[in-house]
C-alpha cells in the first residue's frame, strides 16, 4: 500500500504549516479563522480572490504566494460552494488534497472552518475532510521503479510530495475520535484498491487467499477452503470454471464477532473472485482482456468490507464469502454444452464458457445459506457488460427479493457517493434461463443480459432476503474523480460498511 499519508488534528489557534489550504463559501466567504488569516494579511485573501475570478464555488482554488502579514508561505484558496452533503464534504477534502499534493510539500495545515458548515459539527466536518483526503491519497505504484516513464498523462505520477496532513478545528481531539472509524474504513477501501489493481500473474486465487489469511486477527477468523474441500462440498459450478487453469481455486470465509448479543443474525456478504476471466475457451476478443485482472472486483470489496468493520469494531456479526477462481482456456477447460450439477443439486448446461461468475455464485450463495442461515445476503460481482450498456458507470445494478434491503441499499449509496440502481427481477425473465437438457442454462438471449444474470442467481436463494449488486460498471476504471485516483475504485466497501452502521449495528450496541 499504497497511503503513507499522516494525519493529525490539531485547534485552530495551533501552530500553522507553511502550507496552509482555507476554504471558501460561496461568494469567497470565510469561516471565523480564514477572516481572522485575511485581517492579519489586510484582506490579501478577499482581493486575490476578486483579482482571480474565484467565487469560492467547488473544484476551483487560488494559491496565494508569500502573503505579507501572516507567517504562512502559501496560502491555498479552496473552493467549497455549497459543502452540505457527507458526500460533498470528502469530495472537499480530496479536492483541498490534490491542491496541496500539486505543490510538492512535505507538510501542510488544512483549516477545517466554513462560514456556512450548515447542521455539520465542527468534528464531523473535519473527520470527513480528513476522510476525503485519505482516500484521495491512495495510489498504486508498487511496479514504478522511476517516478516519471516519460508520460505524465498516464494518471497522477507517484506521489514525492504530502506526507503529513494537519487539520485544524474547533476540538481535535473529538475529530481525531471521529476519524477513527473513518480510518478504519480507508484501510479497506485501500485493501479492495490494492487487490483490484494487482495483476494477475501475482494474484491468482491462492495469492488472494494469502492475503486475506494474513488479516486474522482477534475475533475477525479467517478459513481457507481449498480444492479437495470445495470438492467435498460439491462445489461442482466453482470447480467446473477452475478446472481450465493450472492454478487451484479457494473459496475463503471470513467472519467477523463483534454483536453484543448472542441471538444477533449473522449479516452476509459474498464476492465473485475471478483472478482473472479470459472467458475460457468462449474466449474474448483481445482488446481490452487486461481489465480482468479486475473481475475479482466483488471479492476485493467483501475483503475490505471486513477488514473495515473488524477495524471499527461494528457492533454486528458478519460474514464475508469469496469464490477465487480463473477463468483459462486448455485441455481440461470446461466445453460449451457440458452440464455440471452444482453444489443445490440443479444442474447446469453451460453454453457459454465466459458466464462463468454465475456459476462460482451459485455455489457460494447456496453454501453461505447452508451454512450460516443469514439475516441477509449481499452479493457483489463484477458479472455482466450489460450491465454497463444498462447504467454506464454511475450506478451499479441493484437486484433484490427483498423492498426493504433494496431501500437500505440504494439510501445508504446517496448518502455516501456510490449509488445503485433497482433493477428487475420477474417470472417472464427466469423462462429466458429454461434449458431443454438441464435445469437451466448459464446464458439467456441477446436481450436483458444482466436481468437473466440476476435471475440465475435468484435459482440458488432459498427465503433469504438477498440482493445482488452488478459492479462491472463501478469496480474498475469508473473514472477518477476528487476520493479517487486509482484504476480499482474500491466501490462497494464504503457503501455496505454505511448500510451496516446504517442499519444493523444499532439495536446490537
Ligand atoms: N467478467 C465478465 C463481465 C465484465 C465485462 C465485467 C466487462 C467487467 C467488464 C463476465 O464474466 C462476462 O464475461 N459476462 C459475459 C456474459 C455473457 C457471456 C452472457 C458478458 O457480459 O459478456
Ligand atoms: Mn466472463
Ligand atoms: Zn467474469
Amino acid at each position: 500500500m499504497a497511503s503513507p499519508l499522516a494525519i493529525e488534528f490539531a485547534s485552530l489557534s495551533a501552530r500553522l504549516a507553511p502550507t496552509v489550504a482555507v476554504l471558501a463559501g460561496e461568494e469567497v466567504s470565510l469561516g471565523a479563522t480564514g477572516r481572522n488569516v485575511d485581517e492579519h494579511a489586510k484582506g490579501l485573501l478577499g482581493k486575490a480572490a476578486r483579482a482571480a475570478g474565484f467565487t469560492g464555488k467547488a473544484r476551483t482554488a487560488i494559491e496565494i504566494l508569500a502573503p505579507a502579514g501572516v507567517d504562512a508561505e502559501r496560502i491555498i484558496l479552496a473552493g467549497a460552494g455549497r459543502a452540505l452533503g457527507e458526500y460533498d464534504r470528502l469530495r472537499l477534502g480530496g479536492f483541498a488534497y490534490a491542491q496541496i499534493a500539486g505543490r510538492k510539500v512535505e507538510s501542510a495545515s488544512l483549516i477545517a472552518d466554513l462560514a456556512d458548515p450548515g447542521e455539520t459539527s465542527p468534528e464531523t466536518l473535519a473527520a470527513d475532510l480528513a476522510f476525503g483526503a485519505l482516500l484521495r491519497s491512495y495510489s498504486f505504484d508498487k511496479y514504478r521503479t522511476r517516478r516519471n516513464n516519460g508520460n505524465e498523462t498516464e494518471g497522477e505520477a507517484p506521489r514525492d510530495g504530502l506526507r503529513r496532513l494537519i487539520v485544524h478545528c474547533a476540538s481535535p481531539d473529538a475529530a481525531a475520535k471521529a476519524f477513527a472509524s473513518r480510518r478504519a474504513v480507508a484501510e479497506g477501501v485501500f485493501l479492495a484498491r490494492d487487490l483490484i489493481n494487482e495483476p494477475a500473474n501475482v494474484l491468482g486465487p491462492v495469492e488472494f487467499a494469502e492475503r486475506l489469511s494474513d488479516l486474522a486477527r482477534p475475533d475477525l477468523s479467517v478459513e481457507v477452503l481449498d480444492e479437495e474441500q470445495l470438492r467435498a462440498h460439491k462445489m461442482n459450478a466453482l470447480l467446473a470454471v477452475a478446472q481450465g487453469s493450472a492454478r487451484p481455486p479457494r473459496v475463503v470465509v471470513l467472519q467477523w464477532h463483534g454483536a453484543k448479543s448472542k441471538r444477533a443474525k449473522t449479516l452476509c456478504f459474498v464476492g465473485k473472485g475471478v483472478t482473472f476471466d479470459t472467458g475460457g475457451l468462449s474466449m474474448k476478443p483481445a482488446a481490452g482482456m487486461e481489465d480482468m485482472k479486475g473481475d475479482m472486483g466483488g471479492a476485493a470489496c467483501v475483503a475490505g468490507l471486513m477488514l473495515a468493520l473488524a477495524g471499527r469494531k461494528a457492533a454486528v456479526n458478519a460474514v464475508g464469502l469469496v469464490g477465487l477462481t480463473e477463468n483459462m482456456p486448455s485441455g481440461t477447460a470446461q466445453r460449451p454444452g457440458d452440464i455440471i450439477t452444482s453444489m443445490s443439486g440443479q444442474t447446469i448446461e453451460v453454453l457459454n464458457t465466459d458466464a462463468e461468475g454465475r456459476l462460482v455464485l451459485a455455489d457460494l450463495l447456496w453454501y453461505a445459506q447452508e451454512r450460516f442461515k443469514p439475516r441477509f445476503i449481499v452479493d457483489l460481482a463484477t458479472l455482466t457488460g450489460a450491465i454497463m450498456v444498462a447504467l454506464g458507470k454511475e450506478y451499479a445494478g441493484l437486484f433484490a427479493n427483498d423492498s426493504k434491503l433494496a431501500g437500505e441499499l440504494a439510501a445508504a449509496g446517496e448518502a455516501i457517493g456510490e449509488k445503485v440502481w433497482r433493477m428487475p427481477l420477474a417470472k417472464a425473465y427466469d423462462k429466458l434461463i429454461d434449458s431443454k437438457n438441464a435445469d437451466m442454462k448459464n446464458i439467456g438471449g441477446r436481450q436483458a443480459g444482466a436481468i437473466t444474470a440476476a435471475q440465475f442467481l435468484q435459482r440458488f436463494i432459498k427465503e433469504t432476503p438477498w440482493a445482488h449488486l452488478d459492479i462491472a460498471g463501478t469496480a474498475m476504471d469508473s473514472g477518477r474523480n476528487e476520493i479517487n485516483q486509482s484504476w480499482g475504485a474500491g466501490w462497494g466497501v464504503r457503501l455496505l460498511d454505511r448500510l451496516v452502521a446504517d442499519n444493523y449495528e444499532k439495536g446490537e450496541k
